[in-house]
């Protein structure tokens, strides 16, 4: 993955209106940057550790890959002003509590109940805090969107303090992924907009993938239960 890093002159440019000097908004986003870029580290380790752990224990491996982002800039301004947040520039603290996502990673496992798995064993971890948990797998949006979104904050240890930073965690199956990125393309592509009949054909395909999830589930407790790979698991 690529960290992302913010430079002052360029937020100037497309966003003035900061009160502070150059060198005072560097610092801010040098922060916001050091903290969330950490933040991500921390929960990719975590993640790799489980992993590791859970192949050692189960020969097996719930994870299929992760990725991560941190949000630019400038739509952590704009998603502030969306959620009301009054001058958001020279408002940063404020928008570091409100908004959840700057630090995002998205957990791709192979079975819809490696999302609980992966999740629960995240989320037992003592210095983990869990801030909020949003089920759309079992409540999906109007779109047909599945996954689990969890906000936790993790530790993130610096020279003099330490400091708990929020991060979204989304986990989801091979086939929410698949629907979620291919959706995602189409609405992008589309400026947003696309037509119902569309809309629908794509919430018809995301629950013909619920239902692929299912089975899928179905085949591989049939393999484990007749395997021997698995069979301690
Ligand atoms: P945002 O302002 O969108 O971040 O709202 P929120 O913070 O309330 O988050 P929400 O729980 O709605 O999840 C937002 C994220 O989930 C998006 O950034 C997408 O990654 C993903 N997501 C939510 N709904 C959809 C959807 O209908 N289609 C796709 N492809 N992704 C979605
Ligand atoms: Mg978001």
């Amino acid at each position: 993955m690529g960290f992302r890093y913010y430079y002052a002159d360029r937020i100037r440019e497309k966003m003035p209106g900061f009160r502070g000097t150059d060198e005072e908004l560097q610092s801010a986003i040098d922060d916001i940057s050091l903290l969330y870029n950490s933040a991500i580290k921390e929960v990719e380790t975590r993640l790799d550790i489980l992993s590791d752990d859970f192949d050692k224990k189960h020969s097996y491996m719930p994870i299929h890959h992760v990725q991560s982002r941190l949000k630019t800039f400038e739509s952590i301004i704009e998603k502030a002003t969306r959620y009301g947040i009054e001058d958001p520039l020279n408002n940063l603290d404020m928008v570091r509590r409100e908004i959840l996502d700057i630090a995002g990673i998205r957990v791709v496992c192979n079975y819809e109940e490696d999302l609980l798995t992966m999740s629960g064993l995240l989320l037992s971890q003592e210095d983990i805090e869990m801030i909020r948990v949003k089920d759309y797998c079992d409540n999906p949006k109007e779109s047909g969107y599945r996954s689990m979104h969890v906000v936790v904050a993790v530790p993130v240890y610096l020279v003099n303090k330490r400091k708990m930073v929020p991060v979204e965690i989304q986990f989801r199956s091979v086939m929410m992924d698949a629907w979620a990125s291919l959706e995602h393309e189409l609405r992008y592509k589309n400026k947003g907009q696309l037509a119902q009949e569309i809309v629908d054909t794509l919430k018809e395909c995301a629950e013909n993938l619920h239902e692929m999830d299912e089975r899928m589930s179905r085949v591989r407790h049939e393999v484990l239960k007749t395997g021997n790979k698995y069979s301690d698991y």
